[in-house]
């Protein structure tokens, strides 16, 4: 494990111990500690495990590695032991914010030109499909990180529930059903996904119980050995070989060499609030304070709803080229990163938003440099709080199923610019500092965030690709508005990413008058044709002495509100 420090300009810095001794004053007077716990994840079968690990006396570390593995084992299709992610933490004894860092890592045989032919075009697919196209897992690691250094329980215990259900099966649903139907032709060509997820070549029917035995195996072997159960041994091997013989560029070094990062996550206030999300390789964080820092220009709930949709997107326009200029791993490129979280700097990008007016995008004044992914939000009873969002990319990921591993392996090398300035599948254009080197990771846009003000702490976090960052912002004003968290997770959706120039948005999001009055303005509106997303969220309101959670209507998650068992409290309790 490595760690990496994150500094804070001196003037943010001030600020922010303020903001931090205020909210602690504020926690001092209001409910120190939450009066339940809650979950909320994509899955209620990971909910169901995360609470077994909060009953059996896991805090809300060892109930997140518990949900991270269930829906390794029932959301094949959007993270897993093969992929990577983000999970940001907050320790109620010390108060401390760390974000475990994850995220996948180029293998040592890659480079910057990997995905592109002789002629300079984008090899079709290449980054997408197959093994070539799976960076070196960072889940297996994070977990194991994660319960040695923060739970309470032994990782096989926060295991349990995972591999019972990899071992025993779990009933397809629709979402799974949708998924496989997307990738079967990827399905289909690789023998040992084919046997697990497909029945003789077709999606299974609604209720089929899907057993994974081979991923049940790995697991075990997680929780007997560690990270070493993963990243050495037999497990490597059969990864290793599996990748080499499809033609992918793995090697036992690069999983030997893979290593979480703690990070120190981006920490910024908002008009009071404390917003604390994803550091780089993440665009989050740094888009978050971007944007919001753009948008305490101007008084939102004074002004009518295209106007607040006008200034909304066009901060999401201007941090979004800043990703495409700035953003990449920060172990690799250097981020400008206290000018791109400074006042100052949002200050110069505001001054050229136009009251009336769009800004096309080609006229910024600077140069021009997606249900499969998953997110989990848990608080427990002493206030340990988690947000992780967790990743393989693309619906099950390279769509490659590793020996008899079980494992789905990611193709999260498509977060990479292959091609400067050429879009990747959602449509971001990357720059210079998101070009692939071996042992790189990968700009992603997962953004799990805390957001609190005196009295109300905020979890929330979703998939959804590019679009990530800027549903994490909708939900972030949204909270500022004192909506509950039912309200953050299902409003409706807009974005935009610079480029493609458009307000994307879900259907119905805007009224016809809002519509018509930004199209005056001069925006394009595109519909994307479905509702986006799948945010899991929770509210503590300290001064309430309330917790409420919320999953996303779009999604089949589940949220539960509830008292822990006493059993660690008092010895003899059951
Ligand atoms: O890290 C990223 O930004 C992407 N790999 C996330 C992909 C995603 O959210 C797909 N979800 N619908």
């Amino acid at each position: 494990m490595l760690t990496r420090p994150w500094r804070t300009g001196i003037a943010q810095a001030a600020r922010l111990a303020v903001l931090t001794a205020l909210l602690a004053a504020g926690a001092a007077a209001a409910g120190e500690t939450p009066p339940k716990a809650a979950v909320a994840t994509a899955h209620p079968l990971a909910t169901q495990a995360a609470r077994e690990i909060l009953d059996d006396g896991g805090n809300a570390f060892d109930a997140a590695v518990a949900a991270s593995a269930a829906l390794a084992v029932v959301e094949p299709y959007a993270s897993g032991l093969g992929g990577g992610g983000f999970w940001l933490l907050h320790q109620a004894d010390n108060g401390q914010s760390v974000m475990i860092d994850g995220r996948e890592e180029a293998p040592g045989a890659a480079g910057r030109d990997m995905y592109v032919d002789d002629s300079g075009k984008k090899i079709p697919r290449l980054s997408l499909d197959g093994p070539m196209a799976a960076g070196i897992p960072g889940e297996p690691a994070a977990l194991a990180h994660i319960a040695r250094r923060y739970g309470r329980l032994p990782l096989a215990r926060s295991l349990a529930p995972a591999i019972r259900l990899a071992r025993d099966g779990f009933p397809v649903d629709a979402t799974f059903r949708r998924m496989a139907g997307f990738r079967k032709n990827l399905l289909k060509r690789f023998p040992a996904a084919r046997q697990v997820f497909l029945d003789q070549g077709e999606v299974p029917a609604a209720g089929t119980l899907l057993k994974q035995p081979a991923l049940a195996r790995t697991l075990e072997t997680l929780a007997r050995k560690g990270r070493a159960g993963f990243y050495q041994g037999r497990v490597a091997r059969l990864l290793v070989d599996s990748v080499r013989e499809a033609g992918g560029i793995w090697s036992l070094d690069d999983l030997k060499g893979y290593r979480v990062v703690e990070r120190e996550p981006v920490v910024f206030d908002y008009r009071g609030l404390k917003v604390t999300s994803a550091a780089p390789p993440s665009a989050g964080g740094i888009g978050l304070a971007t944007m919001l820092h753009i948008l305490e220009g101007y008084d939102l709930s004074a002004l009518s709803r295209p106007l607040r949709i006008h200034y909304v997107v066009e901060a999401m326009r201007r941090a979004y080229r800043d990703r495409a200029r700035f953003l990449g791993d920060p172990d690799f490129v250097d981020i400008p990163r206290e000018r791109l979280t400074s006042r100052a700097y949002a200050k110069r990008l505001r001054s050229n938003i136009r009251p009336d007016r769009a800004t096309p995008s080609e006229d910024l004044p600077a140069p021009q440099e997606g249900h499969h992914t998953t997110h989990l939000s848990i608080i427990d009873t002493e206030g340990n709080r988690v947000a992780a969002t967790l990743s393989v990319n693309y619906p099950f990921g390279s769509g490659f199923v590793a020996g008899d591993t079980g494992v789905v392996l990611n193709d999260e090398m498509d977060d990479f610019a292959a091609r400067p300035g050429k879009p990747n599948v959602y449509g971001l254009v990357g720059g210079e500092p998101n070009a692939i080197r071996p042992g790189k990771r990968p700009l992603s846009s997962m953004s799990p965030t805390f957001v609190e003000d005196g009295r109300r702490v905020g979890i929330l976090g979703t998939p959804g690709g590019s679009r990530i960052v800027t549903m994490v912002l909708l939900g972030i004003l949204s909270f500022e508005n004192g909506a509950p968290p039912e309200t953050w997770v299902s409003l409706p959706r807009y974005h935009h990413q610079y480029l493609p120039d458009v307000i994307q948005h879900e259907p119905g999001a805007f009224s016809p008058e809002t519509a018509s009055a930004l199209r005056e303005m001069g925006y394009k509106l595109k519909s994307v044709g479905r509702r986006y997303g799948d945010m899991q969220a929770i509210l503590w309101d300290r001064a309430a002495g309330t917790v409420q959670a919320a999953s996303d209507p779009r999604g089949q998650g589940r949220a539960a509100v509830f008292a822990e068992k006493p059993a660690r409290k008092t010895a003899a309790g059951q």
